[in-house]
């Protein structure tokens, strides 16, 4: 068998995607190939897909601006696509297409690898930052996992609370402003920026301040571009913990292959050449 996968999106010519799955493929020992189909904002998205389905790829990556805008197209989703509302892996079966969302379980592996211990107490104190695809898809994992004290903060707070109505009825979500979130920092054990806010090339913004962060708290950022974002530096100087957001692609995409192969491939070994490739 010769996997075909791919990733679709806007701007895609400088994703990482690539180099990580044909990585998995040879470590994996498959035979396959992983392609970039750009769609820019005037292409007829319609068509594009008649294109992908003719060409008959067993799976693809979505990403922005497409995650929602593919669901219409797919003739099956899974749990957490459809809860999340969004879309980052197609699979392919019997020439029908089903969407998953692999950022939730992605980021739960991540925080596995690095910090185990967190997992042994599930009512740990947990602030989310921000309220977009990204957020929700996060606090849709986190909460399955079983941690029932998620709180959100945001600029907007309307959107942080449509997020928060995705909770188990056993999940305790207080919704926040920046402002408030920046003086309570203390009270957390997990901190998770999941805004762009930082990313390049805008590295010198900050979506809050984290002068009250704890020595014992785990800082997390979701961007990846710088490799250590000025969030991420801070919470170093606070004397943080942190888990950088290469981590997170790493493993959401560890899971997307999975979906597509079966195979589970280890991933632990690539966290340091991927962040040499990022440079
Ligand atoms: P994604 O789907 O990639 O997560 P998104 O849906 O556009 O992206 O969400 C962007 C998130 O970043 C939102 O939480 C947004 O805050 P609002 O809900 O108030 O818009 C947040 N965000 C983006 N730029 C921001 C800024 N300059 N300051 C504060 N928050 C910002």
């Amino acid at each position: 068998m010769h996997y075909k996968l791919g990733l679709i999106g806007f701007p895609v010519k400088h994703s990482l995607s690539p180099w990580i799955h044909r990585q998995f493929l040879k470590k994996a020992g498959l035979a396959g190939d992983y392609a970039i189909v750009e769609i820019a904002p005037g292409d007829s998205f319609e068509q594009k897909l008649q294109q992908i389905k003719h060409s008959q790829f067993d799976g693809f990556n979505v990403t922005v601006p497409y995650k929602k805008q593919i669901m219409p197209y797919l003739d099956q989703l899974d749990d957490n696509a459809k809860a999340i509302g969004a879309v980052n892996t197609v699979v392919q079966k019997d020439g029908k297409w089903i969407g998953y969302n692999t950022d939730g379980m992605g980021y739960i592996t991540s925080l596995k690898q690095h910090y185990p211990s967190i997992f042994q107490n599930q009512a740990c104190r947990i602030l989310l930052i921000g309220a977009g695809g990204a957020a929700r898809g996060l606090f849709f994992g986190l909460t399955t996992a079983g941690f029932t004290r998620v709180d959100i903060a945001n600029r907007t707070l309307s959107s942080a609370e449509t997020i928060a109505e995705l909770g188990k009825k056993e999940t305790n979500t207080a919704i926040m402003t920046l402002e408030e979130a920046e003086k309570q920092l203390h009270q957390y054990d997990l901190i998770i920026q999941t805004t762009n806010v930082g990313m390049k090339p805008n590295a010198d913004d900050m979506i809050l301040s984290l002068d009250q962060v704890g020595k014992n708290t785990i800082v997390s950022d979701i961007v990846y571009q710088p490799i250590e974002t000025k969030f991420l530096h801070q919470a170093k100087q606070k004397g943080a913990d942190v888990l950088y957001g290469h981590v997170m692609l790493l493993y959401q995409a560890q899971y997307a292959f999975e979906l597509w192969t079966s195979q589970r491939v280890p991933a632990h070994d690539m966290e340091q050449d991927l962040k040499t490739v990022l440079g």
